[in-house]
This record gives structure tokens, C-alpha cells and sequence, in this order.
């Protein structure tokens, strides 16, 4: 739990909009190209998928919210060992990211495996809903990109039912099995879905949704 505070260049452990605002600052001071793109992604884990965009994308820029003392840290401490410097990590809710993120800043929303709670009950704890993607929707820059992957095929089919309805997103890519797909090509794994391959493989639903 402690080590949550070692990593005070990677990781905002009780974040506010001021200490987000000058972390991020600083960061961008180091991205060689500042006019890089901004990437977001919520619920990322122990960072797997995040560093190699960042790795692959040097002039972008990343922000990673994730709950989890532990998959944080993991996170922050891969980023330190891998000199890797065009990622933020904070101790945050997605539902909050616009009480950080001015309007007109984002260009990629990555969700990946989020926590599908199964029960009908229980849906309406789904981080993706249509109150949240309309509550997203200004803080993407123009051609803005929602990316999602899930290998809960009900609510893959839920959300793009929503996206179809809402007519803000355009749906460009869209799999229902994403490892058998022209799109796995440059699929990045994240940890959970190396779990999933590990353990039969289960069809991956994924889609790209561009903001109209
Ligand atoms: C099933 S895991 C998937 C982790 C990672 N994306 C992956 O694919 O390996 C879902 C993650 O989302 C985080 N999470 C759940 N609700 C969240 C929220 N509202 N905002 C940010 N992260 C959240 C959890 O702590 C958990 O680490």
C-alpha cells in the first residue's frame, strides 16, 4: 500500500485537478513533439496494453485511471524500469475524467475488459452506458476514437446497440471475435485478455467507434 506514494513521476495516488494539472504539465514539458495525441484509457490494470501504445507512440501522450493500489503500482513500476516517461497513472474513477480533462482535449478512449457486471440487477454499474458516453462526448478533440474490447458478448452487443442509437459515434470497426479478425492484426493484448488466450480463448467482442 505504501508503495503506492514511491512513484510520484508516474502515479497521482489521491488525485485533485491541480496536481493532475501539473503533473501532466511537466510530463507533456518532455514529449519531444507536444502536439502528440492524447490517449486515455480507463480501468488499466497493471499497465500491459498502455505501455506498449506509449512505447509504439513516443509523441502521444497517456493517462491511465485505474482503482487498484496493487495493478497501479505494478503499472508505475514497469513505466520507471522501461524509462518510459508519456504516461500518467491516477488513482481515479473513469466517470470522473471530466472533472480533469478540458473539453476538446481527448483523441482515443480506450475501455478494455471492464467489469461487466453480469447481473441484470446489477447493469446498471456498467461503466458504458449512454449517460456516460453523452457525459464523454465534449472532451474528444474532433475525429475523436472510442476503442472497446470485452469477451462479455452481451454487453459488446449492448454498447453498440447504445452507440447506434445515440448517432454522436460512428461505428467503424466492429468483431465479435476479435482474434479471428482482420482487426487482431494490430490488436495489443492487455493482461486479462493473455489470461483469456491462456485459458480457451473465448471470443473477444471489439469495436472502434470514431466521434461524429
Ligand atoms: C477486468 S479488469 C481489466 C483490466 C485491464 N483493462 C485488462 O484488460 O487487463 C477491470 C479493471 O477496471 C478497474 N475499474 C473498475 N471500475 C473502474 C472505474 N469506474 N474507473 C476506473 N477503473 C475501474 C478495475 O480495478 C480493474 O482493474
Amino acid at each position: 500500500m505504501a508503495r503506492i506514494y514511491d512513484y510520484p513521476e508516474q502515479l497521482i495516488p489521491h488525485p485533485s485537478p491541480e496536481n493532475f494539472q501539473q503533473l501532466w504539465n511537466s510530463k507533456k514539458g518532455n514529449i519531444p513533439a507536444a502536439s502528440g495525441k492524447v490517449h486515455l484509457e480507463i480501468g488499466s490494470g497493471s499497465g500491459r496494453y498502455l505501455i506498449e501504445w506509449a512505447q509504439a507512440n513516443p509523441q502521444d501522450f497517456f493517462i491511465g485511471l485505474e482503482l487498484r493500489y496493487k495493478r497501479l503500482v505494478l503499472a508505475a513500476k514497469k513505466m520507471e524500469q522501461q524509462n518510459i516517461h508519456n504516461i500518467l497513472l491516477m488513482r481515479e474513477r473513469g466517470e470522473f475524467l471530466h472533472e480533469y480533462l478540458p473539453n476538446d482535449s481527448m483523441d482515443f478512449m480506450h475501455i478494455n475488459f471492464p467489469d461487466p457486471w453480469s447481473k441484470k440487477s446489477r447493469r446498471k454499474h456498467r461503466i458504458l452506458s449512454a449517460e456516460f458516453l453523452n457525459r464523454m462526448l465534449p472532451l474528444f478533440r474532433s475525429k475523436g476514437e472510442l476503442m472497446f474490447k470485452t469477451d462479455h458478448l452481451e454487453y459488446f452487443e449492448t454498447v453498440t446497440e447504445i452507440l447506434q442509437q445515440l448517432k454522436t459515434y460512428t461505428i467503424v470497426e466492429h468483431t465479435s471475435d476479435l482474434h479471428g479478425s482482420e482487426y487482431n492484426e494490430h490488436n495489443i493484448l492487455t493482461e486479462f485478455e493473455m489470461l483469456f488466450k491462456s485459458k480457451g480463448n473465448p471470443p473477444i467482442g471489439f469495436l472502434r467507434a470514431e466521434v461524429i
